[in-house]
C-alpha cells in the first residue's frame, strides 16, 4: 500500500459527532491503494472488476445471490430465490439445508477435517484447540444434551456464556436441531436475561459458572438464578458448564452440569432438516424506543450473507488464522466469529478476556504467538492500544498480519493510520466494514485487493447491496450532501422480524420511506465525490458506546426506576475512548438531596438494570429540565451542554429560559 496523496486531513474530533443536521465537516485526502503482491491473490483484484460485478449483483440481485448460493450444502434446491412482498422478504423459498451440517459436517470429508476450526486461549492463559472433527464431535454430543433437556424444533434457548468454545458449541447445537438461539452477552445484567427470556419465551438457559475478565470471575450463573427469582420466565432448564470453579447455586430439578449430562449422551446427533426461512436466532438490540428489539434471522439467507461477506472482505486463504476479537453476544461474533469463518471451514482464534490482562500487549502477544494473519476489531479497542502506548505492539512479532479489520462505529482517521502504521506495519489493507445487527452481514466495505482505502470510510456497497443516501423525500442527494443510509433493495441476511412485534419491524425499519419501499438504517451518512460513504451516526435516540448500541430510552427508564428519581434524560457526550458517553440530566422527586452518593448509586443502578457499558459518565442533577410547549424534552440543548458547548440554535420553542441558565451551571 502507498499513500498516493500524503496531504494532511482537517484533525477531526475525537469521534465524529452525531449531528442533528446529519453534517459532516471532515475532509480527507490520503488514499491507499491496494499492493500488487496483494491484490494479485485476492478473490476481486481490481476495482474494474468490483464495479462490472457489483453493476451485475444489483441489476439481478436474484440471478447473483442465486449463483452464491450454490457454494452452500443443500438438502435439497430451493425453487425460487426471492419473494418480495414489502417489507417482507423470502429467501430460496423451498430449500432445505442445516447451518450447522454447513459449518461442520461438509468440512469432514476432505482435508480439513483436521484443521483447526478455533483456537482458543482463556484469560489466565490456558489454552485448547478444537478440530473440524473435534468440534464436530463436541457439538453433537451438545445438541443431544439439549434433547435431554427437552429442548426441540423452534424452542427458544438463551446463551448466557464466557468466550469459550462451549459459546460457540451452544449456537451450532442448537442450529443442528433446529433451536432458535439467543444469545445474551455476559456482560449484561440479570434484569436483562429476564427480559430477554420472558421476551422470547425461551425454556432453556446455557450458562457456565463463571467467565474471567480481567482477572475477576463474571458471576454469570448467580446473575441467571437472580434473573429466574421471580419465576416470571418460562424457563425449565439451565445448563451449567464448569468455567471458573466458583461456588455455584445448583436448583434440584432445573439445574444440571455441562459435564455429567454429556456422561449420558452418544456423539451421534443427525442435523434436522430446515427450511431455507426456518428461524435461526434472536439477537437483542437496543432501538430510540422502550425495550430492545428482538432481530431475527433465519437459516439460508442469514448463512449465505455470513459466508460470503467473510470470504471476501477479508479475502480468505486455506492458511489464514483468523481472529475476529468480539464477543459473541454481540452480531459481530455471530457472523464473523462463528457462521462466517466456521461455514468457510477456516481457523478462527477465540480469546476469552480483556486486551490488557495481565498487561496491555495481551493482543499483540496472541497475534506473535498463534501467528494470527487477519485481524478484526473495533475503533474503540484501537483508541485504547493508541492511549496504552506504542511500546506494547513494539514488543511484538506482527509481522504475520497480512490484512486489518474494523466494525462499529465511524474511525476516525487518526486511529485509522495509527492501526495502519503500528499494527499493520504499513502493509496490511484495513477494511472498516459497515453494518448492523438488523443487517446480519458486512454491507458497505472496502474489498482488500481492489477498493483503494481512505481513513474513515467504510467506502463502497458489498455486492448485491443498493445503498443510497437520500433525503426526508427519499430522493438520492448529491455528493458530499448528508442524507438518511437506506438499503434499496433486498438482501439474503437480511432481518425477517422484530419478534413477536411486527407493527415494530414495520414501523422502525419500513416506515420511513414505506412509499419506495427503502430499508432504513437509522444512520445518516454522505457519499464523496468517487462515491464513498461516510458514516456520520445515529440520527435516532441510539448512543454508540465503545461500538455497542444503547438506547437512551432504555437507560432513562432504569434511572427512572430508582426510588429517588422524578425525570431523567440522556444524551451523548463525546469520549476519547468510547466514541460515546453517556450523560444523564435528572430531576429529582421532592425532598431527595443531590449528592455524589447519588450520583454512584444511580450509576450502579443502571449497571444492574442494563450492564456497566450503560453506566452514565455525567449525572448532572437539575431542577427541571428543558421542554418545548409540547412537552417534548429538547435533546438537542441537552447534548450541547454535555459537550460543554455553547448553546446555539432556536431555543423559540423552549417553554422556560431560566431552566437553560440553570442547566448550564450544573456541573458534573
Ligand atoms: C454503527 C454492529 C461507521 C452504525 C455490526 C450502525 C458503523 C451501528 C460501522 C450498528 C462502521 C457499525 N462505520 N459506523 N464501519 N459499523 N457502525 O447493530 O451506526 O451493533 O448503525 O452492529 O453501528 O451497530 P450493531
Amino acid at each position: 500500500m502507498s499513500a498516493k496523496n500524503k496531504k494532511k486531513s482537517t484533525p477531526p474530533a475525537a469521534a465524529p459527532a452525531i449531528a442533528a443536521n446529519i453534517e459532516s465537516h471532515m475532509v480527507e485526502n490520503r488514499v491507499f491503494k491496494p499492493a500488487k503482491e496483494f491484490a494479485k491473490k485476492a478473490h476481486v483484484s481490481s476495482m474494474d472488476e468490483y464495479r462490472s460485478l457489483w453493476k451485475k449483483s444489483v441489476r439481478n440481485p436474484e440471478k447473483f445471490w442465486g449463483g452464491l448460493a450454490r457454494e452452500l450444502d443443500w438438502r435439497k434446491k430451493w425453487k425460487q430465490v426471492l419473494e418480495w412482498k414489502a417489507p417482507f422478504a423470502k429467501w430460496f423459498i423451498g430449500g432445505k439445508l442445516n447451518v450447522a451440517e454447513n459449518c461442520l459436517d461438509r468440512h469432514l470429508h476432505g482435508p480439513k477435517k483436521n484443521k483447526a476450526a478455533i483456537i482458543w486461549e482463556g484469560e489466565p492463559g490456558e489454552s485448547r484447540t478444537l478440530t473440524y472433527a473435534q468440534l464436530h464431535r463436541e457439538v453433537c454430543r451438545f445438541a443431544n444434551v439439549l434433547k435431554r433437556n427437552k429442548v426441540k424444533k423452534g424452542d427458544r434457548v438463551l446463551i448466557y456464556m464466557p468466550m469459550i468454545p462451549e459459546a460457540a458449541i451452544a449456537m451450532l447445537a442448537c442450529a443442528r436441531i433446529g433451536a432458535i438461539h439467543s444469545v445474551v452477552f455476559g456482560g449484561f445484567s440479570a434484569e436483562s436475561i429476564k427480559d430477554r427470556a420472558n421476551d422470547s419465551g425461551a425454556t432453556c438457559i446455557v450458562t457456565a459458572d463463571g467467565g474471567y475478565r480481567r482477572g475477576a470471575i463474571v458471576p454469570l450463573k448467580h446473575n441467571v438464578d437472580a434473573a429466574l427469582k421471580d419465576g416470571s420466565t418460562k424457563v425449565k432448564h439451565v445448563i451449567v458448564f464448569r468455567r471458573a470453579h466458583n461456588e455455584v447455586h445448583i436448583e434440584e430439578g432445573r439445574d444440571v452440569w455441562w459435564h455429567r449430562e454429556l456422561e449420558y449422551v452418544s456423539a451421534v446427533c443427525p442435523a434436522v432438516e430446515m427450511d431455507s426461512e426456518d428461524p435461526l436466532f434472536i439477537l437483542y438490540t437496543s432501538g430510540s424506543t422502550g425495550k430492545p428489539k428482538g432481530i431475527l434471522h433465519t437459516t439460508a439467507g442469514y448463512l449465505l450473507g455470513a459466508y460470503v461477506t467473510t470470504k471476501y472482505v477479508f479475502d480468505l486463504r486455506p492458511d489464514d488464522i483468523y481472529w475476529c476479537t468480539a464477543d459473541v453476544g454481540w452480531i459481530t461474533g455471530h457472523s464473523y466469529l462463528v457462521y462466517g469463518p466456521l461455514a468457510n471451514g477456516a481457523t478462527s482464534i477465540m480469546y476469552e478476556g480483556a486486551p490488557n490482562w495481565p498487561e496491555s500487549d495481551r493482543f499483540w502477544k496472541i497475534i506473535a504467538d498463534h501467528g494470527v494473519t487477519i485481524l478484526y476489531t473495533a475503533p474503540t479497542a484501537i483508541r485504547a492500544f493508541i492511549k496504552w502506548g506504542d511500546q506494547w505492539p513494539a514488543r511484538h512479532d506482527l509481522t504475520s498480519l497480512r490484512l486489518l479489520g474494523t466494525v462499529g462505529e465511524p474511525i476516525n482517521p487518526e486511529a485509522w493510520m495509527w492501526y495502519h502504521q503500528k499494527i499493520g506495519g504499513g502493509r496490511c489493507p484495513i477494511v472498516d466494514t459497515w453494518w448492523q445487527t438488523e443487517t446480519g452481514a458486512i454491507m458497505i466495505t472496502p474489498l482488500p485487493g481492489a477498493t483503494p482505502t481512505k481513513p474513515g470510510t467504510a467506502t463502497l456497497p458489498f455486492f448485491g447491496i443498493d445503498a443510497a443516501i437520500v433525503d426526508d423525500a427519499g430522493n438520492e442527494v448529491g455528493p458530499n450532501e448528508g442524507g438518511k443510509l437506506v438499503v434499496r433493495k433486498p438482501w439474503p441476511s437480511m432481518l425477517r422480524a422484530v419478534w413477536g412485534d411486527k407493527a415494530r419491524y414495520k414501523e422502525a425499519y419500513w416506515s420511513e420511506f414505506k412509499k419506495q419501499g427503502f430499508y432504513f438504517t437509522g444512520d445518516g451518512a454522505r457519499r464523496d465525490k468517487d462515491g464513498y460513504f461516510w458514516i456520520v451516526g445515529r440520527i435516532d435516540d441510539v448512543l454508540n458506546v465503545a461500538g455497542h448500541r444503547l438506547g437512551t430510552a432504555e437507560i432513562e427508564s432504569a434511572l427512572v426506576s430508582h426510588e429517588s428519581v422524578a425525570e431523567a434524560a440522556v444524551v451523548g457526550c463525546p469520549d476519547e475512548i468510547k466514541g460515546q458517553g453517556v450523560a444523564a440530566f435528572v430531576t429529582l422527586k421532592t425532598g431527595q438531596t443531590p449528592t455524589d452518593k447519588l450520583k454512584e448509586e444511580l450509576r450502579k443502578h443502571v449497571a444492574n438494570a442494563i450492564g456497566p457499558i450503560a453506566k452514565p459518565d455525567q449525572i448532572r442533577f437539575a431542577d427541571a429540565l428543558p421542554k418545548t410547549r409540547s412537552g417534548k424534552i429538547m435533546r438537542r440543548l441537552l447534548k450541547q451542554i454535555a459537550s460543554g458547548q455553547t448553546v446555539t440554535g432556536d431555543t423559540t420553542t423552549l417553554e422556560d429560559f431560566s431552566i437553560l441558565a440553570r442547566l448550564q451551571s450544573t456541573e458534573e
